[in-house]
């Protein structure tokens, strides 16, 4: 049983997982890690995690930091990491300790990668992993009065040469190193790199591995359901929370880098926590995702359980319906009080739809209620994924029929399968609160 129940699950998510694979196949994906996440004992697993979005037909091009390594090697030497704010200062004799460290890392991961895409579908399709000196670099000079020596910063990224590379199906990896046209050697930050990468390659998706869960952080909260939300919102979110105090310099690197992309005109730009099995998979091939997607798009819509800061969308979209006698009255009050029972679809930080799902949980039921999509954006079946995800939220709920009052909207309930019912089949709770003098329609639907 236990085994069959496995089988019907493994089918679901490959169906599930089937529309990501057409969309990301010939993709380009900018994928960053920072040192920190290379030094983890499940890193063997995240790259070979990599491999396979190689062998599913993405482009991909990987970026590693190295600050831990670096720091380690530091510590061999007997010496100590400086740091001014969040940038390493390299002298000469650091300089020594980044290409050591950066120099074995890569092996590493050369290794890893190739030993893994040799247990993939792809096995045997000989797909290389490749590096060059593809990034210009120039000094970051003296800052605060501090000159930062051989600390560079990207001038230039060899787009053409990456784009070779992705085009003969081999992975590009690149290290935080760049070069000057007078031979020196430049210690860069890997976010940096991959922001200049993904923005000179246009590519589909920047994604960042980080060391702490982004799925867990304040901002969070007001993603959307997939845990989606606008590049404003986030930047807008993060200026008043202190949540970037709370990251590690490199993460910190990664989303100031990661905002910038995102303005520069990389799309998608995901945030995944490195300590969570799986997550790089589940953010690209699944609906839910597990991390965060920035995305710059205003076009771009979310649904997600509404919050305080909604009321006032949410009245300017249901008041002429009120006024129209289309829904019935709610104070603001009633709506503030009630809040949590509503979900909003929103487009660039707009309400432009609305329902509310009111539970009796001691007869089975909720209530659809306050449905509504702003004139502007009805017959885009809007309506109807609201629909749906309430009914997918009421059935994980152990709900077992939804119920609707309409004066109005009858057929278009009729046609989402819901049948004519009447004031008896109401809660009872629900039937004492029946306005006889509405005279609304009840139409019920059980939930298979
Ligand atoms: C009803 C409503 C929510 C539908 O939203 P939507 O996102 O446009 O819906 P969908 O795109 O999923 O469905 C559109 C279809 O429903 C039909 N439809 C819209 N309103 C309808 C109604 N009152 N009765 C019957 N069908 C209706 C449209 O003609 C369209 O059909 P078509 O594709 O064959 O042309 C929207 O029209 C609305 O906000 N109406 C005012 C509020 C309301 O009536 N709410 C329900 C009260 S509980």
């Amino acid at each position: 049983m236990e085994h069959e129940q496995g089988g019907k699950e493994f089918v679901a998510a490959l169906r599930g997982a089937a529309s990501y694979v057409h969309a990301h196949h010939g993709r380009t994906f900018v994928i960053a890690f920072p040192g920190e996440t290379c030094a983890r004992g499940e890193f063997d697993q995240l790259l070979c995690d990599i491999a396979l979005l190689s062998s599913l037909g993405v482009k991909l091009v990987l970026v590693h930091g190295a600050r831990p390594q670096i720091d380690a090697e530091l510590a061999i030497r007997g010496l100590v990491p400086t740091y001014e704010g969040d940038l390493r200062i390299t002298d000469d004799a650091a300089m020594g300790a980044v290409k050591a460290a950066v120099g074995a890392l890569r092996m590493d991961i050369e290794a890893v990668l190739s030993s893994s895409l040799a247990n993939t579908p792809m096995g045997g399709a000989r797909i290389k992993v490749v590096g060059g000196t593809w990034v210009m670099a120039r000094p970051v000079g003296v800052r605060n009065g501090v000159d930062h020596l051989l600390t560079g910063q990207v001038r230039k990224v060899d787009i053409e040469s990456i784009r070779e590379v992705l085009a003969t199906e081999r992975i590009a990896l690149l290290s935080p190193v760049g070069y000057s046209p007078t031979g020196e050697a430049f210690n860069l930050r890997n976010a940096d790199v991959a922001e200049a990468v993904a923005i000179g390659l246009r590519a589909d998706k920047l994604v960042f591995v980080l060391e702490s869960d982004p799925s867990t952080w304040s901002i969070a909260r007001s993603a959307g359901d997939a845990g989606h939300l606008l590049l404003g919102e986030a930047e807008r979110s993060l200026a008043v929370q202190p949540l970037m105090e709370h990251l590690s310099p490199e993460d910190r690197n990664c989303v100031r880098a990661g905002l910038a992309a995102g303005r520069s005109g990389v799309k998608r730009v995901h945030l995944v926590g490195a300590g969570t099995d799986g997550a790089l998979l589940r953010e690209l091939y699944t609906r839910d995702g597990a991390g965060l997607m920035l995305y710059a798009d205003t076009d771009y819509e979310a649904t997600r359980q509404a919050t305080i800061e909604d009321v006032a969308g949410i009245q300017a979209l249901i008041r002429p319906l009120e006024n129209a006698g289309v829904l019935v009255p709610r104070s603001r009050e009633q709506l503030e009080l009630d809040i949590d029972t509503f979900s909003v679809l929103v487009r660039d930080g707009t309400v432009i739809a609305c329902h509310a799902l009111i539970e009796y949980p001691d007869e089975a039921a909720a209530e659809f209620a306050c449905v509504a999509v702003h004139p502007q954006y009805r017959g885009g079946r809007r309506a109807r994924s609201l629909l749906t995800r309430a009914e997918a939220i009421a059935r994980r709920r152990g709900l077992e029929r939804l119920f609707v009052l309409t004066t109005a909207t009858s057929h278009w309930f009729v046609e989402h399968g819901f049948v004519q019912g009447g004031p008896e089949d109401l809660p009872t709770p629900r039937r004492a609160a029946y306005d006889a003098r509405r005279n609304s329609h009840v139409l019920v639907k059980t939930l298979s």
